[in-house]
């Protein structure tokens, strides 16, 4: 049984400006629809698009409450879930809802969540949901990589996976995802990033800013068979670059997958195999993260995570301990990073520094935690 709650959310009255903290309505537990459940959330990740939806006008119905990633203890389970949830009120979870996490008390639907391993504090696994999520439906969705799912226990097929911008949330996952289905990581990412990628699996790394790149890259992919190509990072020059290996491949047409989702690739050379739903179906996301959830929440990852296979990457950097009220100083430094790289996050470490670990560098995701 729930105790009575109030619930209290960080809104956005509109674009352009910071968002407000005050109350938000708190389902009863009859309300809860079939495979919802309401998690009291004790860490929220940020993600840029958290920034970049505060600071621009995306036509949302405003007030609207953003946010993604969360993780908290299971409140209250529907009761109209057939065959009943595999969540018991008390359990810890994580996962990712499209927007609507910056509260206390949020609803999830428990195929987008899942258990948080004995021991494993609430920060970490906060930094995967919505970064694991799209990797694993622009490698595995049928609309894109198509490859075969992770395993626990996958074989090396020998066929290589290049993750353009591997030392990104989405690369990091997406490096993680083809190894663990067997797939060899080719990725690129600053050089400084080297042994970071290498961490997560990736067999080969390339400095994105070499001026030789996309060669250097396409004969590391056409030493054998590339299963495709998934651009994890950098908006439209990464969408560019990522391309131009594509077309620069001499023995086979690689298909490419982007997680630029607003992009409409036109400059993209002919003979790329361009795989991504078709313009104006970008509101059906949620039918796309179902899809691939094999991947995620509801088959590999929870073992894998348990297991210690599976790294909560990258590495949380706790901005404060606020609750919501912290959340604004979050987005602010995530805006930071953003915007001016390693400027900015040696600015944010500056702001933080007593949450930081002593050897913190980037990547970093950004977190928040109830005080
Ligand atoms: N966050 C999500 O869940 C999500 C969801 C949907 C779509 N997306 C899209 O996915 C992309 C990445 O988002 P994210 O949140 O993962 O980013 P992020 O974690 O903020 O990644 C930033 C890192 O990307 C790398 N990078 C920047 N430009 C690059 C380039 N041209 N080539 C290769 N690497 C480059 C840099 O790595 P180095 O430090 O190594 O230089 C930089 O530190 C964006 O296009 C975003 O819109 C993200």
């Amino acid at each position: 049984m729930m105790a009575a709650h109030t619930n209290r959310a960080f809104w956005q009255d509109t674009f352009g400006m910071p968002g407000t903290v005050r109350e938000s309505p708190l389902p009863k537990i009859d309300e809860l629809g079939e495979h919802q459940v309401l998690v009291k959330v004790h860490a929220w990740a940020i993600n840029p698009c958290d920034h970049m939806l505060q600071d621009q006008n995306m036509g949302f119905p405003y007030p609207v409450i953003l946010g993604c990633d969360v993780a908290g203890t299971v409140e209250a389970v529907s009761v109209s879930s057939a065959g009943g949830s595999k969540f018991r009120v008390g359990d810890r979870v994580f996962g990712f809802t499209a927007n609507n996490g910056f509260q206390d008390f949020v609803v999830l639907d428990d195929r987008l969540i899942a258990g948080i391993p004995a021991g494993m504090p609430y920060r970490e696994p906060v930094v995967l949901g919505l970064t694991i999520s799209t990797s694993a439906m622009l490698l595995f969705g049928k609309d894109y990589l198509r490859l075969d799912y992770p395993k626990t226990d996958a074989v090396k097929n020998g066929k290589s996976v290049l993750v353009w911008g591997g030392s990104s949330s989405v690369g990091s996952n997406a490096i993680q995802l083809v190894t663990a289905a067997g797939y060899n990581a080719i990725t690129t990412c600053s050089r400084k990033n080297f042994d970071y990628v290498k961490s997560l699996g990736a067999i080969q790394a390339f400095d994105y800013k070499d001026p030789d790149v996309t060669e250097k890259v396409a004969a590391e992919l056409d030493k054998g068979e590339c299963a495709g190509i998934i651009m994890a990072a950098g908006l439209k020059d990464g969408n560019v670059a990522a391309c131009q290996v594509a077309a620069a491949s001499k023995k086979q047409t690689v298909p490419f997958s982007t997680s630029n989702l607003l992009d409409k690739l036109e400059y993209a050379p002919k003979n790329v195999e361009i795989r991504r739903p078709p313009p104006g179906t970008i509101p059906r996301f949620p039918d796309y993260w179902f899809e691939t959830t094999a991947a995620t929440f509801g088959g590999y990852l929870p073992n894998a995570l348990a297991k210690g296979t599976y790294k909560a990457a990258p590495a949380p950097l706790v901005v404060n301990e606020k609750g919501l009220d912290g959340i604004q100083e979050a987005i602010d430094c995530q805006r930071l990073i953003s915007q001016n790289g390693q400027e900015g996050f040696n600015e944010v470490i500056g702001r933080v520094s007593q949450n930081a670990t002593t050897e913190m560098t980037m990547p970093v995701k950004l977190v928040v935690e109830r005080a």
